[in-house]
């Protein structure tokens, strides 16, 4: 048997954002090995244990290239069929997106044609906007359901999810959102729909395999905190974590109640309050930046970043990818508003899109260059990690690998 490991980089520097203190962790004059889709080495090529050429079936120089842990979106709703760029209009005229939710547009029109669409025509729909979130660098992604509102396009929804995963070689982790939206055929009916979830919907999708974890919409203009938590209940009996839409347009406790139950990360939080930052710390629960909706919705209300480094709270970063608040099909430009827009320094971005991410997703086998993590990475074409929230736009991925193995090369 060879054991020699798949590959060897040489010449390279690494981010590996691992430990909490250093700036990126950088490690200058790297060496970066990997096998069986595991990180081997992630070091000084000075401390190789051994002549290059002998260690690696495949060994090469990268001239200084800089390395990163491959990027992950924990919050994405990429899954959905046509687009509201009709709703883009009107917004841009004066209508609120509460406007437009409370006529009967916005998510619920994005229902209408997500159950339209087959299975297939969906996944043909999606998957350009998995492959666009890919070539910049993203290897793990979450997913949510909630454009399908009833039970068999829930699962549709999630099937192309897992599809999604399958034919492009990354991690997709899928989140049912069931407690999206009140469906047309449950209207002034909300809390039907919410027996609909809890007793039928949540159960069966649990039972088939095709939900990591649960989400809800907690606010006014959708899921009350009570509704909220019976959902949360429910997804603790089916063995599933759970994660919260909070306090994006009011504060409704959202983030108290998503610490209460120990979730996985609470999202958005522009109208979180101070109780609620407490409370996120002691629960250790991520609290998840979404700039692309802040910048969408043209919001003005900043959330509590300085109170939220102040109580150590985890920050991730995400792109809220969906077809109503977040049109924005690139981390790397989510990361950059969250600097320009919420003020967080590029480490802390970068940091909220790798090692944060990996824990808003429950996932402790990734997030950082280490050996014995997954060998997700990607090789960039930059002279240092700031410029990952720097640049807007543009292509600066040179290679993205997951698991080992190459994905996209530009
Ligand atoms: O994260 N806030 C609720 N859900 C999405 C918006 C979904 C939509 O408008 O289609 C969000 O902003
Ligand atoms: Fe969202």
């Amino acid at each position: 048997m060879d054991t020699r490991w798949d590959g060897l980089l040489l010449d390279c520097r690494l981010a590996t954002l691992a430990g909490g203190t250093a700036a990126f962790g950088i490690v200058e004059q790297a060496a970066f090995g990997w096998k069986d889709g595991k990180i081997t080495f992630a070091a000084a090529q000075s401390a190789l244990p051994g002549n290059a050429d002998a260690l690696a079936t495949h060994v090469e120089s990268l001239h200084g290239a800089w390395i990163t842990p491959g990027l992950i979106d924990c919050h994405t709703h990429l899954v959905f069929a046509g687009n509201r760029a009709g709703e883009f209009d009107q917004r841009l005229n004066g209508a609120s997106y509460t406007d437009i939710a409370k006529a009967g547009g916005g998510i619920v029109s994005s229902v209408t044609k997500t159950r339209a669409a087959s299975e297939d025509d969906l996944l043909a729909q999606s998957l350009p906007r998995a492959r666009a979130l890919l070539a910049d660098g993203v290897t793990t992604l979450e997913i949510k359901s909630g454009y399908g509102l009833d039970l068999d396009n829930e699962i549709k929804m999630l099937r192309v999810a897992r599809r999604i995963g399958d034919s492009l070689g990354i991690t997709v982790r899928t989140t049912f959102l069931g407690a999206h939206a009140v469906p047309a055929e449950f209207a002034g009916r909300q809390s039907d729909y919410v027996d609909e979830v809890c007793i039928r919907m949540l159960p069966a999708v649990a039972r088939a395999g095709l939900a990591d974890a649960v989400d809800a919409f907690c606010e006014n203009i959708a899921f009350t905190p009570s509704e909220t938590r019976r959902v949360f209940e429910t997804a603790r009996a089916c063995g599933l974590p759970v994660k919260l839409h909070a306090d994006q347009l009011s504060d409704c406790g959202g983030a108290a109640l998503a610490a209460q139950v120990g979730a996985l990360s609470a999202d958005h939080l522009e109208y979180t309050s101070e109780a609620g930052v407490r409370a996120l710390a002691a629960a250790g629960s991520v609290a998840v930046m979404l700039p692309g909706a802040f910048y969408t919705l043209r919001e003005s209300k900043l959330p509590p970043i300085q109170e939220l480094r102040d109580h150590k709270v985890p920050l991730a970063v995400a792109s809220d990818l969906n077809p109503g608040t977040s049109p924005l099909l690139s981390l790397r430009q989510a990361l950059n508003m969250a600097c320009t827009l919420f003020r967080m320094t590029p480490e802390e971005a970068l940091r909220g899109a790798t090692v944060n991410a990996a824990r808003a997703l429950g996932l402790d086998d990734r997030g950082t260059l280490e050996a014995g993590r997954r060998a997700d990475f990607v090789v960039w074409d930059i002279e240092h990690p700031a410029e990952l929230c720097y640049w807007i736009g543009g292509a600066l991925t040179q290679r993205v690998y997951a698991d080992g193995k190459i994905l996209a090369a530009s």
